[in-house]
């Protein structure tokens, strides 16, 4: 007989769970690949009137599935009922960009749903309520709901970049034969859009002679400031061309990385990417949620202070930083 205390049952949000990332995401949850193998879970799924009927059947199936750590699911439709008492929210739920349209062809429609959805969580979630923000523009979309849910601490307030830094991470381990998980410490700076800047300048490879910098295990810098670079930042735009659908199972896999990572704490001497409001950090724009290079500890996390940064990746840290203010601009132009 285990004398352990049973662990407190934890309130999973996903909003837009009827859709895709959703339908991969919510097993996931249930299975404790984001809370962890001992963490009872409740899920809170929330979707539009039009999805109703969808949602219905993924709970069917998340009954079917008995998950042993699943202690209860909530699908409803009504946005305060979703939001009551949770202690995590995944907000995957907005107007998915398609093939052809820019993430700014779906800023008004996503500022609203993101403006309501915070005062929702604001006056319904649990004291010091984590949030997730994936749907794009997932940057902006997260400072629309931190600038209406003001008493939410803006620390709990996050957006997801955790996709592109483990696409980095991918390209880096394909390009040099390794395992990915000894690779670590890239960057995603800034947004998660194309103009994202991916960087690999202090990111090493675990070898069985001790951690190697990537820049001399790969040694071509060409193709480390150039194909690399686009790869990762055109990596949606690659999925959503190949499957006609926006990126699912990496996104969701993702997004339990960012919230694992975050709870439970990155290993020692690893950094993950996070976008967080910015403090002003590498004469980052304050005012903006922004990538940076992350640690946690205790379920805070703080920006890696003091790595170098050479010229050509100052370029593209403010080239993605003057999109996400332009963005900001874009999103209260919607607002008025
Ligand atoms: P999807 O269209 O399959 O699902 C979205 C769901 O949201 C739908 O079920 C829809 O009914 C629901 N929804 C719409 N408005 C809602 C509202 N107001 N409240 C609750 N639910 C609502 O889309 P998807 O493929 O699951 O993608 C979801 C979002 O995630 C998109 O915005 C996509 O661009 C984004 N995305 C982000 C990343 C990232 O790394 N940050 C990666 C992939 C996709
Ligand atoms: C992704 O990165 O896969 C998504 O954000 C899809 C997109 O809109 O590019």
């Amino acid at each position: 007989i285990s004398t352990e205390m049973a662990k407190e049952v934890v309130r999973v949000l996903v909003t837009g769970a009827a859709g895709q990332i959703g339908y991969a995401l919510v097993p996931m949850i249930a299975r404790g690949v984001m809370l962890g193998p001992d963490q009872p879970v409740i899920l809170h799924m929330l979707d539009i009137p039009p999805a109703a009927e969808a949602l219905f059947g993924v709970k069917m199936e998340l009954v079917d599935a008995a998950f042993p750590l699943l202690k209860g699911v909530v699908a409803t439709t009504d946005v305060v009922e979703a939001c009551i008492g949770v202690n995590i929210a995944i907000m995957v739920g907005g107007f998915p960009r398609k093939e052809g349209m820019e993430r700014k062809d779906v800023m008004s429609k996503n500022v609203s749903i993101y403006k309501s959805q915070a005062s929702a969580l604001e006056k319904h979630a649990a004291p010091n309520c984590k949030v997730l923000v994936v749907a794009n523009p997932a940057n902006t979309n997260a400072l629309i709901l931190k600038e209406f849910a003001p008493s939410i601490p803006e620390k709990n307030i996050t957006c997801l970049t955790r996709l592109d830094h483990n696409r980095a991470l991918g390209q880096i381990s394909e390009r040099l034969n390794v395992q990915v998980s000894d690779v670590k410490n890239v960057v995603i700076w800034g947004n998660h859009s194309s103009t994202q800047y991916p960087d690999v300048n202090h990111a090493t490879v675990k070898t069985p002679s001790g951690e190697k910098p990537v820049r001399e295990l790969v040694a071509d810098d060409a193709w480390l400031n150039g194909e690399f670079i686009t790869t990762v930042q055109q990596r949606g735009a690659a999925i959503i061309k190949a499957r006609k659908l926006s990126s699912a199972l990496s996104a969701a896999s993702s997004a339990c990385d960012h919230i694992r990572d975050w709870v439970l704490g990155t290993p020692e001497g690893t950094w993950v990417s996070m976008g967080v409001y910015s403090d002003g950090s590498y004469d980052v724009p304050s005012g903006i949620i922004y990538s940076f290079p992350v640690t946690c500890k205790n379920g805070e996390w703080t920006i890696v202070q003091a790595l170098k940064i050479d010229e050509y990746s100052r370029q593209k840290m403010d080239a993605t930083g003057a999109e996400l203010v332009e963005e900001k601009n874009l999103a209260y132009s919607c607002l008025s």
